[in-house]
């Protein structure tokens, strides 16, 4: 029995060992000229806020901590990233039409109001994620700014 142990240990630190080989590519880029903290004016705590909560997940550039790089968990990231930049992607932020903008703002306010921005697994492993409610007050009170501008622009009359 303490053979089939001992072989059943070796055998899971031989898989884990064989398994950091298979490294997903990451997710780091330039930070180009449609990013939304280019395009936008944002005061300073929302910027905070999406580069703390956000951009890991929904633009070209991931920050990695040590944790993030090994495998399995790398693989979990690179699905949960290549998800979230196809739902909302803020490194193309300049892309979007006003009618995209205006989507995405009320898509944002949603999801934090409903607490399901950011990711709960995120935010246990990233604790400056957790956005309190000075946070989300200040990033509201800009979608609803923002959201004004975007519906009062003349392409959208
Ligand atoms: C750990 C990665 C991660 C982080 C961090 C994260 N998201 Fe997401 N986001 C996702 C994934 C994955 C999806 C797509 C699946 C889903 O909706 O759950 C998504 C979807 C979304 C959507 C589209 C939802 C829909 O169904 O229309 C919005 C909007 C969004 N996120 C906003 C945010 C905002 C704002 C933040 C920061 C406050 C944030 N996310 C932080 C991973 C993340």
């Amino acid at each position: 029995m303490r053979l089939f142990l001992k072989i059943f240990v070796v055998l899971i630190v031989v898989v884990f060992v064989v398994i950091q080989f298979f490294q997903p590519e990451k997710n780091i880029g330039e930070i180009s000229v449609n990013h939304i903290l280019r395009q936008e004016q944002l005061p300073e705590n929302v910027q905070q806020i999406l580069r703390n909560a956000c951009l890991d997940c929904h633009s070209n550039n991931t920050n990695y901590p040590w944790y993030d790089k090994i495998a399995p968990v790398s693989w979990m990231v690179k699905k949960h990233i290549a998800e979230g930049k196809k739902e909302l992607n803020f490194s193309e932020w300049g892309k979007f039409d006003a009618y995209d903008k205006i989507v995405a703002l009320e898509d944002i306010r949603q999801e934090v109001e409903q607490k399901t921005m950011p990711l709960k697994g995120y935010v246990t492993m990233h604790k400056e994620a957790k956005l309190t409610e000075e946070h989300v007050a200040a990033l509201f009170a800009w979608i609803d700014k923002r959201g004004a501008e975007l519906v009062n622009s003349p392409i959208v009359q």
